[in-house]
């Protein structure tokens, strides 16, 4: 718990972006719901977040409306089922799976009624927490290895009813920890605890890791990330077909593209091992 509150005290001496423990035994609840979304200016005025959580800090930019076009692609699907775990991936690291995630995220829990668990799964980069101007000392790693309450790990934002679990620590078997049954618990307990909770999860790269593939098993739909000029057609092919065609719920072109140095570093013996 001493680290979490120290965060806690911390942002709330600076007044930063209010970060709070919840207890997944409750609904994530501000007393600001009640009202509605809330107020995005407000946020940004308090908010310690990155300026990529481009659907608060240009709430009228063409990449917000986007995402507010992908939110109601998947809370209203054509064939009528919602998909309620939502994994986020790409063919190749750095293509804006973390972007697309949480952006995602508090797009849907800044509307009227979705609750929104945003996990962060990628044990190498975990990155999420900086988007979101959070404390990341202990998250998923902690609950699945240490078997920490959630209660203790979950983070709420205070930007509408969006709660975050963050990575923790990283892992030196990730796709183990994924595909172990402790994992397994946790996606159900979250997954049953509220029927109205989104949980959107961000991943790593399926062409250069094996725990897209391992998470895919488990969740309701993928959307998949394709950054302009970046992946090999043969590499997004062969993610695709791996993760299962009729499991992506859909393809984000993310037009902005980020070099490449930084990743290599992470990803080397996958690189050579899957030849890309
Ligand atoms: N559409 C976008 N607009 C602005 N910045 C973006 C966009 N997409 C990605 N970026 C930036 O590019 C960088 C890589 O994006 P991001 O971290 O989301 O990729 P990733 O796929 O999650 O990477 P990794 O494989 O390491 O997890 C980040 O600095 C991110 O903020
Ligand atoms: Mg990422």
């Amino acid at each position: 718990m001493g680290k979490i509150s120290d965060a806690l005290e911390k942002h709330q001496k600076e007044n930063k972006l209010k970060v709070d423990r919840v207890p997944l035994g409750q609904p994530v609840s501000s007393g600001r719901e009640k009202l509605g979304p809330s107020s995005p200016t407000e946020i940004i005025k308090a908010g310690k977040y990155s300026p990529k959580l481009v659907v608060l800090s240009a709430p009228d930019s063409m990449d917000a409306e986007n995402f507010k076009i992908l939110r109601s692609q998947i809370l209203f699907p054509k064939d009528g089922k919602r998909p309620r775990v939502i994994m986020v991936t790409s063919a190749l690291p750095g293509e804006g799976k973390t972007f697309v995630a949480s952006n995602l995220a508090v797009s849907i829990a800044l509307g009227f009624d979705e609750y929104v668990l945003l996990v962060d799964c990628d044990f190498r980069r975990p990155t999420v927490h900086r988007m979101l101007g959070i404390s990341a000392s202990r998250g998923l790693h902690e609950h699945l290895i240490e078997h920490v309450p959630l209660e203790d790990l979950i983070f709420k934002t205070g930007i509408g009813k969006l709660s975050v679990l963050t990575a923790g620590s990283p892992s030196p078997n990730p796709s183990e920890l994924l595909a172990s049954r402790a994992m397994r618990n946790f996606l159900e307990e979250v997954k049953n605890r509220y029927d109205d909770r989104y949980i959107i999860i961000d991943s790593t790269p399926a062409q250069v890791t094996a725990e897209a593939n391992v998470l895919s098993q488990y969740v309701d739909g993928i959307i998949f990330v394709v950054m302009a000029e970046r992946a090999p057609k043969e590499a997004i092919q062969r993610s695709i077909d791996n993760l299962g065609k009729d499991r992506i719920l859909g393809v984000v072109f993310n037009g902005y593209n980020q070099s490449y140095r930084g990743y290599r570093k992470y990803y080397k013996r996958y690189y050579k091992q899957y030849g890309v």
